[in-house]
This record gives structure tokens, C-alpha cells and sequence, in this order.
């Protein structure tokens, strides 16, 4: 399967972050988290350096909304030129409504679950989205180790979007690393988020293609 690597720049240099994005300019997007301090404990960016960020971006942007009343805030994300937006099920009221909302804006609509939120309530919803990001830490900080007890949910999500018939991605966020990535490919994720273990390395687009070689081995 093709895997998709998205560094997160929650762990680059907030003060160079155009330096940042060229240092990833081979990966597939740019994973920009966007937290709120109210849905997670921790506030990082919001709209108007998004919409700077796409404009000198290199790859298209991956937006992570852990934001509370995504119903509300998700579609400027969308307007603002990030070619994907995920919001959380969690937050969101009328996930249908706001998902074909982001589609119509012209993005790719993606659904996240934190790790104790199951998929069996979304499965005949598969066909409204474009991908499922399944949390591999609980929301909110860089650095936290991998929780293996989400891979289960990983196969299952992977398995229903089989029967399907769907091209629906799964994509996995917290704890992805060269020590981790096999396992949550194997599992049946496509889609990879990697912040500390890309930004923390001395060579990052080598990185990138380790990662990337890793998960399409499988
Ligand atoms: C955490 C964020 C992640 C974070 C991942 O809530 O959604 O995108 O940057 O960081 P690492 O890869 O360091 O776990
Ligand atoms: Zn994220």
C-alpha cells in the first residue's frame, strides 16, 4: 500500500517556520496541529497562520483540529487553503453536515478519534469522508510514546473501509517513529503523522524516506 508521510510541525521551530516547512518539502503534507486549549490542554495556532502557512508551503497542508465546535470554526481551515481538514468526532455535532461542508469548500474532510473513542458508531458513515485519523496518543502534546492498545481499532477501521468498497485513509497520529511505524502499518494505516521522530532527526528528509520505505513494505 502507498504510505503517506506528514511531518508535524508542532515540532519545529516556531520562529522558522518557513526554514521548517522547506526542510519537508519531500513528505506528502504538512501536519499542522491546531489546539484551542479548551478540546486539549495546550494552544498552538489558529486560522490566520494557517492561511500564511498554505501560501509558502511546499506540500499541501494536513489540518488537525482539536478544537471544541468544529461545526463552527472547521470550513475557513477549508477556505483558507489547507487541502485537508480533520476535525474531531468528539467536538463535532453534526460530523455529516460539516464533512460534506469541507468537501464542498474543495478539502478533504477527515474524522479523528481520540483513543478511547470507538469506530463502530461511524462505519456506514465511511462514504462522507476521506479519511479516519485514528489518535495513537491522547491529543494535545508531541513527544508521547505510542499506544499500542489503538492498533485493534486501526484493523477494525481498516477491515469495515475493506468491505466497503471505499478509498477511505487511515491515518495515525502520536508516537509514529521507526520503532513504531511497522506495527501501525501492518495494523492497516496509509497515512502517517510524525512530529518529533522527523524534526528531531539530523537528517530529515532521509527520515522521511526511512519512514516512508518502513510503511510500504507492507
Ligand atoms: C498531538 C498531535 C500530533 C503531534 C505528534 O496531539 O496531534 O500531531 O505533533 O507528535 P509526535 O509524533 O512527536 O508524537
Ligand atoms: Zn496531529
Amino acid at each position: 500500500m502507498d504510505a503517506r508521510i506528514c511531518p508535524s510541525i508542532l515540532s519545529a521551530d516556531f520562529a522558522n517556520l518557513e526554514r521548517d516547512l522547506q526542510l519537508i518539502a519531500t513528505a506528502d503534507y504538512a501536519h499542522v496541529d491546531v489546539m484551542d486549549n479548551h478540546f486539549v490542554p495546550n494552544l498552538t495556532l489558529g486560522l490566520p497562520v494557517v492561511e500564511r502557512l498554505a501560501q509558502i508551503c511546499p506540500v499541501p497542508i494536513d489540518a488537525h483540529l482539536m478544537i471544541e465546535d468544529p461545526d463552527r470554526w472547521a470550513p475557513a481551515y477549508a477556505e483558507a487553503g489547507a487541502a485537508s481538514v480533520t476535525f474531531h468526532a468528539e467536538a463535532a455535532t453534526a460530523p455529516v453536515r460539516l464533512a460534506r461542508e469541507l468537501r464542498r469548500l474543495g478539502s478533504r474532510a477527515g474524522l479523528a478519534l481520540r483513543p478511547a473513542t470507538p469506530i463502530e458508531p461511524f462505519i456506514d458513515l465511511l462514504s462522507e469522508v476521506d479519511m479516519v485519523l485514528i489518535m495513537t496518543v491522547e491529543p494535545g502534546f508531541g513527544g508521547q510514546s505510542f499506544i499500542d492498545g489503538t492498533l485493534a481499532k486501526i484493523s477494525r477501521t481498516r477491515e469495515a473501509i475493506r468491505l466497503s468498497g471505499l478509498d477511505v485513509w487511515v491515518q495515525v497520529d502520536g508516537g509514529v517513529s521507526r520503532s513504531t511505524i511497522d506495527r501501525a502499518a501492518e495494523a492497516g494505516a496509509n497515512v502517517f503523522v510524525a512530529g518529533s521522530a522527523v524534526y528531531g532527526a539530523a537528517d530529515i528528509p532521509g527520515e522521511i524516506a526511512a519512514l516512508r520505505s518502513m510503511a510500504g513494505a507492507h
